[in-house]
């Protein structure tokens, strides 16, 4: 049979390396119980062409959830409903950014993002960041090389909250002077800020988009990790004047929206409370992984490691000893049973090889002590 899911398994092997949600956290009877009120609800309608923006109730739930979790209550025409937040980034990428223009992404980054900026004809240029996000300064400067060239920055595609590989949380005060540089040079950011439900400590902290001048940010979102990803559905929340060019795309004309069926449905999860049970367990389950996987990383890994444990999101970033190489160990670790990414493939260029992500969300504690321990033992085995 051909497959289902993306996810495979590899025997024998912990593979820490996929960013999947628990399949077995999965809101299936949630899900069950608002596909059948949506039909009974609508009727017809929930199966006809969408509104090109998204559905009414879903827009209304997300702009009245964004005054609870993020400090900024949008418009509903600021808010564009999408496929994911990988589709919002398609779109913007098609309808912002003209071939050959400068896109910056801070690097590291989310891999996947960058396979979707190089769908597009667009010339990357790495920013790099450090323990408190994307390097502000090291901006300045690039800005600045760049301006020499007679070159201008487009774009800036980052994920201040909880990031993907490394955890970290950009600082307040570097928010704010990515949003008054963005104002400055004219350049759009794109906030990935898809982890934003999954906070374990304290709450996210308030996005660049919420504190920023109207129009610098377009912030992309998802239902991926607070209910899950086979719903392809998140949204975008931008200027209205962006959101209204977005409405009048091709894609969204002649497809009326995307996902409204989809859409309409997770709108009657949000409105039962089903949205806040999902997200309140997810919270407790990973929180509970990501210190199961931290305690024993601490305990199994050998000196010279450093890590620091993320507030959110589902990813533990691990800096090994200098000098070795994660993706020269990998083949090591999984004779082990033990798999991860090496860090070198979240980099757009100089890469620090002695990286690697580790991904909390897929195993129970069990499983994630398990994996540290072999980690530990491959470890121990090439020094
Ligand atoms: C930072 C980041 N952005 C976007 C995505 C993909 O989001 P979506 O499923 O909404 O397309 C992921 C998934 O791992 C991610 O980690």
């Amino acid at each position: 049979m051909l497959p289902i899911v993306q996810l495979v398994h590899r025997p024998g092997i912990l593979d820490l390396g996929w960013g999947h949600p628990d399949p077995a956290a999965l809101p299936v009877a949630a899900l069950r119980r608002a596909t059948d009120a949506t039909l009974t609800r609508y009727g017809a309608d929930a199966l006809a062409y969408g509104a090109e923006r998204g559905p009414g109730p879903l827009i209304e739930w997300i702009c009245a959830r964004l005054a609870h979790i993020d400090a900024r209550h949008p418009d509903p025409t600021e808010v564009l409903i999408t496929s994911g937040a990988s589709q919002a980034l398609d779109l913007l990428c098609t309808l912002i950014a003209a071939p050959g223009d400068t896109v910056l992404v801070e690097s590291p980054t989310y891999h996947l993002a960058v396979r979707i900026l190089r769908d597009h004809p667009l010339h990357l240029v790495a920013v790099p960041s450090d323990a408190d996000g994307i390097d502000v300064e090291a901006l300045t400067i690039i800005l600045r090389q760049l301006a020499k060239r007679g070159r201008q920055a487009r774009m800036l595609y980052f994920v201040p909250t909880y990031h993907n590989p490394t955890g970290v949380c950009l600082s307040l005060e570097r928010r704010r002077a990515l949003a008054m540089i963005a104002a400055e040079h004219g350049f759009v950011l794109v906030e990935d800020d898809v982890y934003r439900e999954l906070s374990y400590d304290a709450p996210a902290p308030p996005s660049v988009w919420s504190i920023a001048p109207p129009g610098a940010v377009v912030r992309i979102a998802s239902f991926s990790k607070s209910l899950a990803p086979g719903l392809r559905l998140g949204y975008l929340t931008a200027d209205a004047s962006l959101t209204r060019r977005l409405i009048g795309s091709g894609l969204l004309d002649s497809g009326g929206g995307v996902n409204p069926f989809t859409a309409l449905t997770v709108a009657e999860v949000c409105a039962t409370g089903d949205f806040e049970a999902t997200v309140t367990q997810l919270r407790a389950m990973y929180r509970e992984r990501r210190d199961a996987l931290a305690q024993s990383l601490r305990m199994y890994l050998p000196p010279g490691c450093r890590f620091t444990v993320p507030g959110g999101g589902f990813f533990q970033w691990v800096e090994l000893p200098e000098g070795v190489d994660a993706a020269t160990l990998l083949p090591r670790a999984e004779q082990t049973g033990v798999s991860y990414l090496p860090g070198s493939r979240f980099y757009l260029d100089a890469a620090r090889s002695n990286t690697l992500r580790l991904s909390f969300s897929l195993y129970p504690p069990h499983q994630l002590t398990e994996a540290a321990r072999r980690l530990g033992e491959a470890l121990a085995a090439i020094r």
